[in-house]
């Protein structure tokens, strides 16, 4: 068996453009432009060109983008003053601090900070505890897009054993609790293996939809997939290879040529999970701003 490729790209395509028409139709009905604004703390480069690409998507769609670029020294308090202060711009509707922070400042402190009504990577205690409730407000931008991607694709979880590998906060978890939710495009059955599951393999085996999200270069391998499973790689691994010219490429948790000969079908990496994260924050900012009118 060859795997079906599911093309993360061209999906995501389909939904930044669907949200383009979103944006055009708040624009004209109620003269209001959706506006993302993302915060980067100090100089790390990969952190620069998520947010880079985040800029991007968010001005292709038609909203306005607003880069707030704060140094690595920046204190607590000066790092609180610029979330309140984006908090009380009514021209800023989503909002995020991109992750990691430096060394000195609590994760925590930051993302329960931001406003829920603006937290579009869904992740304030508000966020995250609506959706453990069964009543979801902004998904985190990853699980929404590997549930979009399932969707899109024809393979509903619906009544399938999903085995998600990971357990972090911005994927694991949310991932697993957005699959068992009582909806369409839900209602599977989910295990969670991390770092502690012992015979892993024997747990992956039995998965329908296999979620790789550990941050290890291949891991997943053929002898830990069912033939015929359907195979969503989220991870993004940085390994050398010399005969390129910046001496590294990027690969996955699953190790795509050999799982493709046993899978029904797979998302390549890059190309698979990462546009449609892109997407699915777009999607949490429409939304946003949607919210936004529909309260004055
Ligand atoms: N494409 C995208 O848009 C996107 C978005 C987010 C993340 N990512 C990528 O996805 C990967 C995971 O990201 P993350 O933020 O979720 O990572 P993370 O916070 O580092 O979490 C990794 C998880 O994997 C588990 N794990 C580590 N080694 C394992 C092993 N040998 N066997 C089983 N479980 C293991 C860890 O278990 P413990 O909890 O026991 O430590 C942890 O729960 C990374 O490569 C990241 O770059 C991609």
């Amino acid at each position: 068996m060859t795997a079906n490729i599911i093309d993360g790209t061209k999906l995501a395509n389909q939904i930044r453009s669907e949200i383009a028409d979103g944006v055009q139709e708040l624009k004209a009905h109620h003269n209001i432009t959706p506006g993302l604004a993302v915060i980067l703390v100090g100089n790390d480069p990969a952190s620069a060109v998520y947010v880079r690409n985040k800029q991007r998507a968010a001005t292709e769609a038609g909203m306005i983008a607003e880069d707030i670029k704060l140094p690595a020294e920046t204190t607590r308090d000066e790092l609180s003053a610029t979330i309140t202060s984006l908090a009380n711009n009514d021209d800023i509707h989503g909002m995020l601090v991109q992750m990691p922070l430096p060394e000195h400042l609590d994760p925590v402190f930051a993302i329960d900070k931001l406003p829920a009504s603006k937290d579009v990577d869904g992740l304030t205690s508000t966020n995250s505890g609506l959706l453990v409730g069964g009543r979801p407000r902004f998904i985190p931008a990853t699980p929404a897009g590997i549930q979009q991607m399932l969707i899109r694709s024809g393979y509903d979880p619906n009544g399938k054993h999903v085995v998600v590998c990971g357990r972090s906060d911005i994927v694991g978890k949310p991932i697993s609790l957005l699959l068992i939710q009582k909806q369409l495009g839900a209602n599977a059955t989910v295990t969670i293996c991390h770092s502690r599951t012992h015979d892993i393999e024997t747990i992956t085996r039995q998965a329908d939809i296999l979620i790789a999200a550990i941050g290890r270069p291949r891991f997943i391998n053929s002898d830990m997939v069912k033939k015929g499973a359907i195979v969503i790689d989220v991870g993004v691994n940085r390994i050398e290879a010399p005969e390129r010219k910046s001496g590294y490429r990027l690969v996955g948790d699953v190790d795509f040529d050999g799982v493709s000969e046993k899978a029904k079908a797979i998302t390549p990496v890059p190309g698979g999970v990462g546009p449609m994260t892109i997407a699915m924050l777009l999607k949490n900012t429409l939304e946003a701003a949607k919210s936004y009118v529909a309260q004055q």
